[in-house]
């Protein structure tokens, strides 16, 4: 299968912004999570945190944090990825603090990603949202930085059209 048919599972995966009210078992979340603990990171650090949030109270307030993104209180599940940029740091200096760590979890975001969407499940990556009120929100340890806040569940409608840039457009070739 190659990348582009419309059936492999990058196409598939979309950004879902309504879900139906079905929890995720607590063992397909488990699936989720070593998907993303398997992404590639730098020096294998693994300068990421996950947490997992099916509390309607706390789905609410992420929402809120998320200057009102509603459909992050619908969603059954949260996953809230965090960066602990000091972990990165002690090997690679600033490059580890402002690089390094957060493509570490964009990573393991993407892997979480496609691993809901081979589940049958829906997602959407949201990264527009106030870092402090999550952390407060969530009583994260000071250190963990809120990087992404992964909705997940079962897609309550259709994608709808989307369209990439061709890739002849976006790429330059050095032969
Ligand atoms: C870093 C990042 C931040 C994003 N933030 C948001 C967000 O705050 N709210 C939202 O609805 N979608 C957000 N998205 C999803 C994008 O809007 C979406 O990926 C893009 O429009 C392409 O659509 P697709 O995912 O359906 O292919 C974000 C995606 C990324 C990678």
């Amino acid at each position: 299968m190659t990348q582009d048919s419309d059936a492999s599972i990058f196409r598939k995966r979309f950004s879902c912004r309504s879900y139906t009210a079905e929890p995720v078992s607590r063992e397909t979340v488990t699936t989720l999570l070593e998907a993303a603990r398997w992404a590639p990171n730098s020096g294998n650090l693994q300068p990421w945190r996950f947490v997992v949030v099916t509390n309607a109270g706390m789905r609410a307030g992420l929402a809120a944090a998320a200057y009102g993104q509603s459909f992050l209180a619908t969603a059954p599940l949260v996953v809230t990825i965090c960066a602990v940029p000091e972990e990165s740091a002690r090997r690679y200096g600033d490059r580890g603090r402002e690089l390094y760590c957060l493509q570490d979890t964009a990573a393991a975001a993407q892997n979480l990603l496609l691993a809901a969407t081979q589940e049958g499940l829906a997602s959407c990556w949201v990264g527009a949202f106030d870092e402090t009120r999550v952390a407060e929100i969530l009583d994260v340890p000071v250190g963990w930085r809120p990087v992404a806040l992964i909705a997940v569940g079962y897609a309550a409608g259709q994608p709808s059209q989307r369209s990439r840039r061709p890739v002849g457009s976006i790429t330059v070739w050095k032969i």
